[in-house]
């Protein structure tokens, strides 16, 4: 076992102290926890909705307009500003609602959707309850997290998608030429917690995509198998889509059968369907995996931050800001890329601030551990600054370098080591440590931070509340 396993704080340090060899840890989660007990609570809440009304929540039925309503008034309560649309179906009125977070740069949208109508025969929980109380539990914790977002954040619970995608379609179609132009990228998650769950990822990768490669790395951090799927147009991101907007998004299987080879990664039963209630009156509140749902709230979390912190080089934050987004972990590896397990809450060291940190080395055996982040210096900037606080210690004895930490910044490929830290002089009391980045301004750079160790006596390299900031 190596430092980031579950051993009580007391033992890790007893082991680490000696320098034992210690075995590799399962990948820590990322990202901020999103409450599944609420979610769960979402979930209770529309199928009690469809209880009152029939039994289902479809277009054109009061059970459809109370969900609208319900979710509304969550969302408002919450400090979103709420939009409803209706438009007209078929089968009556139906409404998307539209949820936008106040704040961020309005040239730069991300989008987050799922589709609240179900099919008429039943109350839809895990088609697409299940998506719809996802995406509201994380755009409530979002709201209440007091993170300031880059990008303005926006969710849609889309209205009609059973009748053909309807309200997706609408929305898209109604937006001005401004308004789609600022819509950088759009996530749907339309079942996220089938009953004999699979874990797809949309196999979108057009428009400069980088929206599945970061749900397969979540899935991979959580030790997670996952198949990508071709979605094409099943669901509301095909409008998106078709703006060729970078669109993406996760599923957990309806009517198609899963087979052996999933079954064995993934548990449940073979032969059977991912979602057997699929459409039909038995998709309630006990038709879900909660598992499933677990997993996957805590993915939209992961990539709503991420999202809402990413730079599509629009509008630069103003002077002074930090341009390092979670510079102080406290959501996890959020936007940081590297080595699975270093950014962690584990109590085993001290945070500087929060719970949160990254730990590099400490594991007393052969190792090579980093973490990246990229940002945009701005051209306009009078400097531009680099800090984070360090708190090194170590088992290794002597003045031999062993261990070592390097701080680098990495531009148009090409690496400078700004500082190298190791074994020798390691002292376990917080400094802050400041570099001068101005050369950088105009550019692209990757801030990284490298450790390595040798075959044993740890070193561990603390690191927190990073900081790039310009004047
Ligand atoms: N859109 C489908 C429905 O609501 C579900 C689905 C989603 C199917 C994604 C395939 C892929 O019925
Ligand atoms: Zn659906
Ligand atoms: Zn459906
Ligand atoms: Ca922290």
């Amino acid at each position: 076992m190596r430092k980031r396993t579950l051993l009580t704080p007391l033992v890790l340090a007893a082991v680490t102290t000696a320098g034992l060899t210690i075995a590799p840890p399962a990948a820590l989660a990322a990202g901020p926890d999103i409450s599944v007990a609420n979610t769960k609570a979402h979930l209770d809440q529309l199928q009690s909705i469809a209880n009152a009304n029939g039994g289902n929540r479809s277009t054109g039925r009061p059970g459809y307009k109370a969900s609208v309503d319900w979710v509304k008034a969550k969302l408002d309560a919450a400090g979103y500003t709420t939009t409803v649309q209706p438009f007209s179906t078929s089968s009556g009125t139906s409404y998307n609602l539209v949820a936008d977070l106040p704040g961020g740069d309005t040239s730069s949208v991300v989008m987050f959707g799922a589709h609240l109508d179900s099919v008429s025969v039943g109350p839809g929980i895990n088609d697409n309850g299940s998506g719809s109380a996802g995406i509201l539990e994380t755009a409530l914790t979002y709201a209440a997290s007091g993170q300031t977002p880059r990008n303005h954040v926006r969710f849609g619970f889309w209205g009609a998608e059973e009748l053909g995608l309807l309200g997706s379609k609408y929305y898209v179609n109604n937006l001005t030429t401004a308004q789609r132009s600022a819509i950088k990228s759009y996530q749907n998650f339309d079942m996220i917690a089938s009953p004999n769950v699979g874990y797809f990822v949309y196999d979108d990768n057009t428009a400069g995509n980088g929206i599945r490669d970061d749900f397969t790395k979540y899935y991979d951090g959580k030790g997670i198998p996952w198949e990508y799927i071709d979605v094409q147009g099943r669901s509301d991101h095909a409008a998106f889509r078709s703006l060729g907007l970078p669109t993406g998004g996760i599923f957990s299987g309806a009517e198609t059968t899963k087979t052996s080879a999933q079954a064995s990664k993934w548990g449940g039963t073979a032969g059977q369907a991912f979602d057997a209630c699929y459409h039909r009156s038995c998709d309630t509140n006990t038709n879900l995996d909660l598992k499933a749902l677990d997993v996957n709230v805590d993915a939209i979390g992961a990539m709503v931050w991420a999202y809402a912190a990413k730079d599509y080089g629009t509008t630069p934050p103003p002077a002074g800001g930090n341009l390092l987004a979670n510079p102080g972990f406290e959501s996890g590896a959020v936007s940081w890329t590297g080595t699975s397990g270093p950014i962690t809450s584990s109590t085993s060291r001290p945070a500087h601030s929060g719970t949160w940190k990254m730990w590099l080395g400490g594991n007393g055996s052969t190792a090579s551990e980093n973490e990246q982040q990229t940002v945009t210096i701005p051209s306009t900037a009078a400097t531009a600054q680099l800090s984070f606080w360090g708190r090194f210690d170590t088992a290794e004895v002597g003045s031999t370098v062993y261990d070592t930490l390097k701080v680098q910044v990495v531009r148009n490929g090409v690496t400078t080591t700004l500082a190298t830290y190791s074994n020798v002089g390691a002292s376990a009391t917080w400094v802050q440590r400041s570099f001068d980045l101005s050369a950088y301004r105009g550019s692209s750079v990757t801030v990284k931070f490298v450790a390595t160790e040798d075959s044993s006596a740890q070193t561990s390299f603390v690191i927190d509340d990073t900081a790039l900031t310009t004047s």
